[in-house]
């Protein structure tokens, strides 16, 4: 056997350069390409309300002079586009994908309606998109990961419809996906637990139902994960001790049963715990009284028994504590007086009773809102001389 191994090194080199002539001798992408992608856009512009596109968007200067576009210096093609608060009115033509070197397209707060052209999904670079507070419909799609460098997904306020595709879960550069406030239905897909890089997690003002699926405490980096008003259903889970990071989570306006997870307490980095309007029963854990960078705590709405706990007297950060509409029994516990930086206490709707002297210890600037309507609570004679020291009672 001859040796002929030089043979396959010499036929891939002659492939690739046959590649390369046919490429050069093809319409090569330049800037003109992007200059046609943008006054395709332009012309899907219905309205322009202040006149920019019109006025500024003209053939006698370079695209990269044109407001909102941003070229790279070196080869002189358009890198970010960015139309926010413009209140334009119209839709994205399939041109726009002609941008081959966009990273980021920003056109939040204008009126763009209709779905998305696939042609978009040629556009591999992007790392930022935002089409926040528009009106654009149709399902999220599932090209969408297409977008490996995409760093931030943020499209609340429109009328996305249909279910979050679990395509999104390969995205694995992704920090921020914001999606609440469209119309989405479904599950959350247990898919979002591959992105393990998210930070902020926002998927609430929806429909969806289900479960909140385990993997999503797979995403150690999670700060911020709002869930609220939409139908989620079962427990807290108890890996959500997994997000040791967590500083802010909503959960509220669910259908969430159960008892709240102690393990949730391990989170020591939480600032904002809203779990209100949902089913949670049983006590207020002891353990709350470990999360003392808390600032808002809201529980109101649910159906809490027992006691609030004296660790809640730990709470030194504490700014809002609305505990409101449950079952709570027992007296008010004197710790509650420690509270130096409370601005709002809502404890009404509840079984409370007894002394509330451990109130005045607390700034007469602080809301206090326990004693409205009186036969929701039971307290004692102190309540006079409370709304004399507290000049701001909030009686909703
Ligand atoms: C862009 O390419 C087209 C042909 O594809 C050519 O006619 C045009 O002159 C080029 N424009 C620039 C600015 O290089
Ligand atoms: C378009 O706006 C940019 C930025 O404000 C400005 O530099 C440019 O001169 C304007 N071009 C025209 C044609 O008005
Ligand atoms: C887009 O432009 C607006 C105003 O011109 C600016 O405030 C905003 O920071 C820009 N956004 C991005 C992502 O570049
Ligand atoms: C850009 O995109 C449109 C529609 O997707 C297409 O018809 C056009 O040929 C593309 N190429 C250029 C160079 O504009
Ligand atoms: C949404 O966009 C409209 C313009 O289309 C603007 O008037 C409104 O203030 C924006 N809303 C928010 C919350 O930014
Ligand atoms: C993406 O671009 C390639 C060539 O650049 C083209 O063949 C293909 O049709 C485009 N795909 C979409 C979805 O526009
Ligand atoms: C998520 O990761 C699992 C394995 O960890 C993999 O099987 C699955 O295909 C991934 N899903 C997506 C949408 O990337
Ligand atoms: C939570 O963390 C523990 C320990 O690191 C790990 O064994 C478990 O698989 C994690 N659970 C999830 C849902 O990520
Ligand atoms: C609360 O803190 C105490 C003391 O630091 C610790 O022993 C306990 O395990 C913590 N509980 C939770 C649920 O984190
Ligand atoms: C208290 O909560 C129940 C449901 O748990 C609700 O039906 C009722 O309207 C709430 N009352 C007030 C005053 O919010
Ligand atoms: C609250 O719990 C009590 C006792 O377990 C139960 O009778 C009641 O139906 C529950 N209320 C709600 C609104 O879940
Ligand atoms: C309130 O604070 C004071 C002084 O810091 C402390 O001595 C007392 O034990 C605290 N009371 C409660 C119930 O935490």
């Amino acid at each position: 056997m001859g040796n002929t191994s030089f043979l396959l090194p010499l036929m891939v080199f002659v492939a690739v350069l046959c590649n390369f002539v046919v490429a050069l001798s093809a319409e090569s992408p330049n800037i003109t390409t992007d200059q046609l992608a943008l006054l395709a856009l332009k012309a899907h512009v219905t309205h322009d309300p202040q006149n920019i596109l019109a006025t500024n968007w003209s053939t006698t200067t370079s695209v990269c002079n044109w407001i909102g576009v941003t070229c790279r210096s070196d080869h002189q093609r358009v890198v970010t586009l960015n139309l926010s608060d413009m209140g334009l009115i119209g839709t994205i033509p399939p041109h726009l994908g002609n941008l081959s070197f966009l990273t980021k397209l920003n056109i939040p707060n204008n009126n763009f309606q209709g779905s998305l052209p696939m042609e978009l999904a040629n556009l591999s670079s992007l790392q930022y998109i935002n089409f926040d507070n528009n009106s654009f419909s149709g399902e999220i799609p599932s090209w969408f990961d297409s977008f490996t460098q995409l760093q931030s997904l943020s499209l609340y306020g429109n009328n996305f419809f249909g279910v979050i595709p679990s395509s999104l879960g390969s995205l694995s550069n992704l920090k921020e996906l914001f999606l609440y406030d469209n119309d989405l239905k479904g599950h959350i897909p247990v898919a979002i637990g591959n992105l393990s890089n998210l930070k902020y997690l926002r998927l609430g003002q929806n429909q969806l139902s289900g479960r909140i699926p385990t993997s999503l405490f797979k995403c150690k980096e999670l700060e911020v994960l709002f869930l609220y008003d939409t139908a989620l259903e079962g427990s807290v889970p108890e890996e959500i001790e997994n997000l040791t990071r967590l500083s802010d989570l909503a959960l509220n306006g669910n259908d969430l049963t159960g008892r709240i997870p102690t393990s949730l307490f391990k989170c020591k980095e939480l600032q904002v715990l809203i779990l209100s309007s949902n089913a949670l029963e049983g006590s207020v854990p002891e353990e709350i009284g470990n999360l003392t960078r808390l600032s808002y705590l809201s529980l109101y709405r649910n159906n809490l028994t027992g006691e609030i706990p004296s660790a809640i007297g730990s709470l030194t950060s504490i700014i809002r504590l609305d505990l409101s509409n449950n079952s709570l029994t027992g007296e008010i516990p004197s710790a509650v007086g420690n509270l130096s930086s409370i601005q709002h206490i809502d404890f009404r709707i509840n079984n409370l009773a007894g002394i509330i002297s451990s109130f005045f210890s607390i700034s007469s600037n602080t809301c206090i809102s326990i004693r409205h309507p009186l036969k929701e609570n039971s307290f004692g004679i102190a309540t006079s001389s409370i709304l004399d020291e507290h000049p701001i009672i909030d009686i909703i």
